[in-house]
C-alpha cells in the first residue's frame, strides 16, 4: 500500500493532506521522497522558527537528549527554569506555566482568569470575552473561545462562559461578569488580519478601567514572527497574561503561559499541571530559539516582511496584502487553495488562511531563497 493509502487506513482523517511526503530538509528548503525540492514558506504553520534541521537548534536538542530527556515535574530541571527566567526577563512578566501546545497555553490562561476573578470579584465574574473571527485552539474550552461558529458545529455543548464580540469592539459587554478579554493582535487563522492600533488600545483601556484581565494569544504571532518578540509589543500594551507555543521551541511541542505580577500568585499548588510541560528537551530547544531572536534578527524579520508586502502589493492578481513581519496574508483574485496547489507543484510550500494565501517562512530564511519563492508565487497568483 502507498503512504496515502496507509494514512487513509490508519490515521484519523482530520487533515486534507497534499499528495507529498516530505523526507528531509535544510533551513528553508525541503525535499520529498522523490527528491523534488521545495522552498518552505509555511514552516510547519509557524513552528520551525529557524528552519528544518537547523544546526544550532539540533545541537541544543541533542545535547539535552544526551543528559536527560524527561523528568517529572516533581523535580527541578535546569532548562525549564532557565527558559522561564529568559521569558520573564525579556517580557517583564513574572512567572510562566509550561504546557505542550497553543490550546493548552490558552486553557491555562482561562483557568488563571477564572480563579483570579473568583478570588477578586466573585465566582459569577467568569465570562471570557473573545473576538469574532478569532482562533484559540481545538479543545472544547478553546473551541468555545474561538469566535468562528463553524468550528463548534456538532461538538456542543462547549464549555460555558464565553462571549464573542465584533473585532471592532464597539459592542461592549457587561463588565461586571467579565473575567478577561482574550485577543490575537493579528487574527492568524482568521485570515491574517491585524487589529487596528486604536482598537487594541480601546480594549486595553476598557479592561484596565473595569479590572478585567487583558490576555493576548501569541501562539501564532509570538517568538519573533511579527518583527517584535511578541506582537503585543507592536501595540504598546501590557497584557496580564500572554499565551504562546508554535515557534517557541522551533519544532518541538511546548506551550507557555506568561503571567504578569498581578496574576503571578493565582496558580498555587495543585491548581494546574502537565506531565510533559517544561520538558527539558523542549525547553533546551526554546532557549536556543529565544536566545537567537535578538534585535538584529527582529530587524531582518521586519525588512523581509516589508519586502514581501512590497513584492505582492501591486502584483498582478493580488487584491490586497495584510500582516506584519513574516506573517503575511495575500488576498488574490484566484482561489487561495488553487494558488497554494499550483505553488506546491512549482516547488513552493505555502498556506491558506480563510480566503488568503498565508506565508509564515522561517525567521532566518535567506533573502535569495525568499526572492526565488516570491517569483514563483507571483506567477501562480497571476494565473
Ligand atoms: C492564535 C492561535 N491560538 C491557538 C492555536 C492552537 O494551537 P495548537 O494547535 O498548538 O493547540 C493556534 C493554532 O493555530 C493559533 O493560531
Amino acid at each position: 500500500m502507498s503512504i496515502t493509502e496507509r494514512d487513509k487506513k490508519y490515521v484519523a482523517g482530520t487533515y486534507n493532506r497534499f499528495p507529498v511526503e516530505i523526507a528531509s530538509g535544510s533551513g528553508s528548503v525541503v525535499y520529498d521522497t522523490a527528491g523534488k525540492r521545495y522552498i518552505d514558506l509555511g514552516s510547519g504553520i509557524g513552528v520551525t522558527a529557524f528552519g528544518i534541521a537547523d544546526p544550532l537548534w539540533q545541537e541544543a536538542v541533542t545535547r539535552q537528549i544526551g543528559l536527560v530527556q524527561h523528568m517529572s515535574n516533581l523535580y527541578y530541571t535546569g532548562p525549564c527554569v532557565d527558559l522561564a527566567e529568559m521569558l520573564c526577563t525579556r517580557t517583564g512578566m513574572s512567572k510562566v506555566f509550561f504546557s505542550n501546545s497553543g490550546a493548552e497555553a490558552n486553557e491555562c490562561a482561562i483557568k488563571v482568569a477564572r480563579k483570579y476573578q473568583a478570588e477578586h470579584k466573585g465566582p459569577e465574574c467568569s465570562t471570557i470575552v473573545t473576538l469574532k473571527n478569532s482562533f484559540h485552539g481545538r479543545t472544547l474550552t478553546t473551541l468555545a473561545a474561538t469566535g468562528q461558529d463553524h468550528y463548534h458545529e456538532l461538538f456542543t455543548p462547549l464549555t460555558p462562559g464565553f462571549l464573542s464580540v465584533d473585532p471592532d469592539f464597539t459592542e461592549l459587554p457587561d463588565p461586571d461578569r467579565v473575567a478577561a478579554i482574550l485577543i490575537e493582535c493579528i487574527q492568524g487563522e482568521g485570515g491574517v488580519i491585524p487589529l487596528p492600533q486604536d482598537t487594541v488600545r480601546r480594549i486595553a483601556d476598557y479592561a484596565a478601567a473595569h479590572d478585567i484581565l487583558l490576555m493576548v494569544d501569541e501562539v501564532q504571532t509570538g517568538n519573533g514572527r511579527t518583527g517584535a518578540l511578541y506582537a503585543y509589543m507592536n501595540y504598546g500594551i501590557h497584557p496580564d497574561v500572554v499565551s504562546t507555543a508554535k515557534g517557541l521551541a522551533g519544532g518541538l511541542p511546548l506551550g507557555a503561559t506568561l503571567l504578569s505580577e498581578k496574576v503571578s500568585g493565582t496558580l498555587g499548588f495543585g491548581d494546574h499541571g502537565s506531565t510533559f510541560g517544561g520538558n527539558p528537551v523542549s525547553c533546551a530547544a526554546a532557549l536556543s530559539v529565544l536566545s537567537r531572536i535578538d534585535d538584529s534578527l527582529l530587524a531582518s524579520v521586519r525588512e523581509k516582511g516589508q519586502y514581501l508586502m512590497d513584492s505582492f502589493m501591486d502584483a498582478p492578481g493580488v487584491e490586497s496584502v495584510s500582516g506584519m513581519g513574516l506573517m503575511i496574508g495575500i488576498k488574490c483574485r484566484r482561489n487561495a487553495g488553487d494558488v497554494v496547489r499550483e505553488a506546491l507543484s512549482k516547488g513552493v510550500l505555502c498556506l491558506t488562511a480563510k480566503d488568503r494565501v498565508r506565508l509564515l517562512p522561517a525567521l532566518n530564511i535567506p533573502m535569495d531563497i525568499l526572492k526565488e519563492a516570491v517569483d514563483i508565487l507571483k506567477e501562480c497568483i497571476a494565473g
